[in-house]
């Protein structure tokens, strides 16, 4: 298994690092447009092999893409993170090219590959990467769901005085502070409901602070936050990787799923070795539809300003 980290930057080397400690793949490449900064990174990392046990050959490379050839999951970090006050949003301007420019890159070396898209906006980014790449569906996902619900899980916890592991809880709609809908009417802790043991101010508190969980760490860290992106990338890749089948929330193109088609948003879906295999249907309330439909309105808005650059 060959595996590429595009961007070395916090999440792109948190997720390389994860991958490599959890042996997903023999070979893992990191690649970044910075001079030294992948080689440096990978290093680092191949250097904490004889301490944690780990076999993956880290490698690091500055912008040569033939190093690349090959992979079978790449995962694309590339852009600009957002700084404090900032949406994601704010960030299309210059992460669309850059997207756009690595998709065709990559391609040029890994033509079957699976492509996981974290860049910010990441709804539009992993549309984007759709349509530009030409490659099945299938093959094309977006890294929010599988962060955002472990933040939910996490605001949960705090609350329930509970395990975030003991907690089923998922975030669909955007990867957006305004368009992520984290569904606390499905959440259980271990099968019971979550909401049997939470105020109604305490469900509206932790479906609010997990909407602007990324804005909040971005705030206090004065850049956008990097352990549980990148952990949640290589969840996603681990259950690739492994064939696991494991349901998790991720971007997809939409073909009438959930009522909505040409657009990419975070649905749950079965993921595994040929990227998401299968979209669940939660059988969403009306009030929860219409959420979802809101949603898909602002990424489409989003979506649309794509035309204008
Ligand atoms: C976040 O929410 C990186 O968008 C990512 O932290």
């Amino acid at each position: 298994m060959k595996i590429t980290v595009v961007g070395a930057g916090a999440v792109g080397a948190t997720c390389a690092d994860n991958i490599a400690r959890k042996e997903l793949a023999e070979e893992l490449v990191l690649l970044d447009i910075k001079e030294g900064v992948a080689e440096g990174k990978s290093i680092d990392m191949m250097q904490t092999a004889a301490l944690l046990g780990f076999d993956t050959k880290i490698t690091g490379s500055t912008n040569d893409y033939s190093k690349t050839a090959g992979s079978d999951v790449v995962v694309i970090t590339s852009g600009l993170p957002r700084k404090p006050g900032m949406t994601r949003e704010e960030l299309i301007g210059t992460n669309a090219g850059i997207v756009r420019s690595v998709t065709e890159n990559i391609l040029k070396h890994s033509p079957d590959t699976i492509i996981i898209v974290v860049s910010n906006p990441m709804d539009t980014m992993n549309y984007l990467t759709y349509k530009t790449s030409g490659l099945p569906k299938h093959r094309i996902l977006g890294m929010g769901g599988a962060l955002d619900s472990a933040r939910f899980k996490y605001y949960l916890s705090q609350q329930l005085g509970c395990s975030p592991a003991d907690l089923n809880a998922i975030v669909i709609g955007g990867h957006g502070d305004t368009t992520m809908i984290p569904l606390i009417k499905h959440a259980t802790w271990n099968s019971i409901p979550v909401t049997n043991f939470l105020s109604q101010e305490q469900q509206d508190k932790i479906v609010a602070d997990t909407m602007v969980g990324g804005a909040t760490l971005t705030k206090l860290i004065g850049t956008s936050a990097w352990y549980a992106p990148g952990a949640g990338t290589a969840a996603m890749v681990e259950s690739i990787v492994r064939d696991e089948k494991k349901l998790i929330s991720a971007g997809v193109a939409l073909e009438g799923e959930y009522g909505l088609s040409d657009i990419s948003l975070v649905v749950p879906v079965v993921i595994g070795r040929n990227g998401w295999e299968k979209i669940v249907d939660m059988k969403l309330s009306e009030e929860e539809q219409a959420s979802f439909n809101k949603s898909a309105d602002a990424v489409r808005n989003m979506n649309d300003v794509l035309k204008t650059l």
